[in-house]
């Protein structure tokens, strides 16, 4: 059976493209998607994004029992601790994603209220953030780079 992966994304990253180009690239959302399914034909992709921040709590809850689910929460990724806490409660694998580098952004940013509530972050990667988050999340067993957690080589 093909492997179910969640792609979450938030609020106002349905207008990419439009949506400050310089800073968060020229994809849409569409263009991930497609991205996605070409990098891993044998993974079955939920890909959502919502404006409403209890609509996006749902999906996060949908994702338990899934192989994992990458999100890229946009700016609830800075104050929304219902977000945290659901990310919490879903027992899958969990990664965060950014489009760009937040950490060389404005200092509001570089902080992230999710973070701690997930396995592992990637930012300022552009849509391979998305492809590197789901390879992490295929990880599976024997085979896996870095063992219990978030290091290459860890134990
Ligand atoms: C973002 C970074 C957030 O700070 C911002 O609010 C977004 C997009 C990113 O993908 O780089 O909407 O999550």
């Amino acid at each position: 059976m093909a492997p179910k992966v969640f792609i979450l994304n938030g609020v106002n990253l349905g207008t990419l493209r439009q949506r400050r180009p310089e800073v968060y690239g020229t994809l849409t959302l569409n263009d991930i998607e497609r991205f996605l399914k070409s990098e891993f034909p044998n993974v079955e992709f939920e890909f959502r994004q919502t404006d409403y921040e209890g609509e996006m709590v749902g999906f996060v809850r949908e994702a338990g029992g899934s192989a994992g689910l990458a999100i890229n929460p946009g700016a609830w990724t800075h104050y929304s601790y219902a977000l945290h806490d659901a990310l919490e409660a879903v027992g899958v694998r969990k990664v965060e994603v950014h489009l760009s580098n937040v950490h060389a952004r404005e200092e509001w940013r570089r902080h992230s209220v999710v973070s701690p509530a997930v396995d592992a972050v990637v930012a300022g990667m552009g849509a391979h953030g998305y492809a590197a988050a789901v390879r992490y999340l295929l990880q599976r067993g024997e085979g896996r780079i870095g063992g219990g957690g978030n290091t290459v080589g860890g134990a």
